[in-house]
């Protein structure tokens, strides 16, 4: 994984979760993550945030169901919706896509290459990946948000578990 300097508090470890629109998937991952670190005492280790590859939402709160879904499991979504920027591929140590179509998108913005290390999907770290895609909700029902918060949380606390275990050492 990409992890090339030692992660202390005044030089925190910074991941950000990518989807489209930044309504739906990359805010509950944005959310859940914050809340497995700041559990188990990493919080301040860790700079957290999430944008979309669209333009579409920009500004607006994280989409009603995904806060529904999130706060019944305890987690409350904060995020304002904005667009990823080519500036974000050096600002980060990890940029994890929410499906292949933002990985895609993300990769896009980096002809060289020079960034592709720390571009990874989100079910790279899914015990039970799937076909590599968090599916995209929107269009559909509670059940598919539920599903989402379900996939996500499984791939943030594997992913926690493998950051920890280089944090500590
Ligand atoms: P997200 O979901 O990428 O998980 O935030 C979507 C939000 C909006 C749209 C598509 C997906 N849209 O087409 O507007």
């Amino acid at each position: 994984m990409a992890y090339k300097r030692p992660v202390t508090k005044e030089n925190p470890y910074k991941i950000c979760f990518v989807c489209l629109g930044n309504i739906c998937r990359s805010p509950t991952a944005e959310g859940v993550f914050q809340n497995l670190v700041n559990e188990r005492g990493f919080g301040s280790y860790f700079y957290i945030d999430s944008a979309g590859t669209s333009a579409f939402h920009i500004g607006e709160k994280a989409n009603s169901k995904s806060r529904k879904v999130a706060l019944e499991n305890g987690v409350e979504l904060k995020s304002r919706a904005r667009r990823f920027e080519r500036s974000d591929l050096d600002e980060f140590d990890l940029i994890l896509a929410m499906d292949s179509e933002n990985f895609q998108n993300i990769n896009d913005l980096d002809p060289k290459n020079s960034h592709s290390h720390k571009i990874k999907k989100m079910r790279d770290f899914d015990p039970s990946p799937g076909d590599g895609d968090v599916p995209d909700p929107y269009y559909g029902g509670l059940d598919g948000f539920q599903n989402v918060y379900d996939v996500v949380y499984r791939s943030c606390e594997n992913l926690l578990d493998e950051l920890e275990e280089k944090i500590k050492s």
